[in-house]
């Protein structure tokens, strides 16, 4: 059956890798109507990396679990390459704060999972997963169980997974929060590597006004709940090859902290996390 004019989707939205058109989310908590996002817009282009940053409780992890297809949007609509968003699928990789892996497998069986699950013979899998571990620095540990691995080895371990099926697009939410600034940094480095090496789309939500300063093509800015796009930028930054010692970092994470402020002021010099 052709769709009704009312569901076509327009050229746009069907060039774009991610399409959200009047997106509202309205939660229901104890009775009450508890609205988390409202009036988003968003045109995601093929191989931008999008980092979407707010106050906490703005929305962002809502928006990205509607992406994801974990959720749908109470109004609105939300197309992936065109096609609405009704569930999760293999178009779409998804890494959370929390590494989520399965304890009772190796690190490589924990990557191979989801090409398993698409019924990828053993043959193709197993050159597959090596590949991915190399691309996220764990070539030597593919044997170990989790538990057997630090924090930032398991989040990077939940990328080379969500990474098996090679979705058009990752999904990340909060990846690095819970890790020492350390390792947080050098996980930044190597996301920025692998994006600029597969052409991925990202969307990556976070707190941290460095983070979506460095690895965003496409830096949004949520206000408070409900959460509405406040500032909208591109930026070249993510492709120099030295972007935090480049002077544009700077600018870049002040204009991005005078949005989440809702002011012009200038931030202070330390790294900043909301
Ligand atoms: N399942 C739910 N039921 C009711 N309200 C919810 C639910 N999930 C989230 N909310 C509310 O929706 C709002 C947005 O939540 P969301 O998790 O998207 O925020 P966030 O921007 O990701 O916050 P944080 O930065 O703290 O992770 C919050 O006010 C939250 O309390
Ligand atoms: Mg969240």
């Amino acid at each position: 059956m052709p769709p009704r004019p009312e569901q076509a989707v327009p050229d746009s939205a069907a060039a774009a890798a991610v399409a959200l058109s009047g997106v509202r989310h309205q939660y229901r908590a104890r009775g009450r109507g508890v609205l988390a996002l409202d009036g988003i817009d968003l045109l995601v282009e093929p191989g931008e990396a999008l980092a979407v940053v707010g106050p906490s409780g703005c929305g962002k992890s809502t928006l990205l679990r509607m992406i994801a297809g974990f959720l749908r949007p109470t109004h609105g609509r939300i197309t992936v390459g065109g096609t609405p968003v009704t569930r999760p699928g293999p178009d779409r990789g998804v890494v959370f704060q929390q590494p989520r892996l399965f304890p009772w497998l190796s690190v490589r069986a924990n990557v191979a999972y989801g090409l398993r699950e698409a019924g990828v013979p053993r043959r193709s899998r197993l050159p597959r997963v090596e590949e991915l571990l190399d691309l996220v620095g764990l070539g030597d540990v593919g044997g170990l169980r989790p538990y057997e691995l630090s924090g930032g080895m398991q989040q990077r371990a939940a990328i080379a997974r969500a990474l098996a099926p090679d979705p058009g697009i990752l999904l990340l939410d909060e990846p690095f929060a819970a890790l020492d600034a350390l390792t947080r940094e050098r996980l930044q480095d190597e996301l920025r590597r692998i994006w600029l090496r597969t052409g991925k789309t990202l969307v990556l939500v976070t707190h941290s006004v460095d983070e979506a300063a460095l690895l965003g093509s496409r830096i949004v800015v949520l206000s408070p709940r409900p959460g509405t796009v406040v500032l909208d930028q591109r930026s070249e930054l993510p492709r120099a090859e030295h972007p935090r010692t480049e002077p544009e970092f700077a600018r870049r994470r002040e204009q991005i902290l005078a949005a989440v402020r809702g002011d012009a002021r200038p931030a202070d010099p330390a790294p900043v996390h909301i």
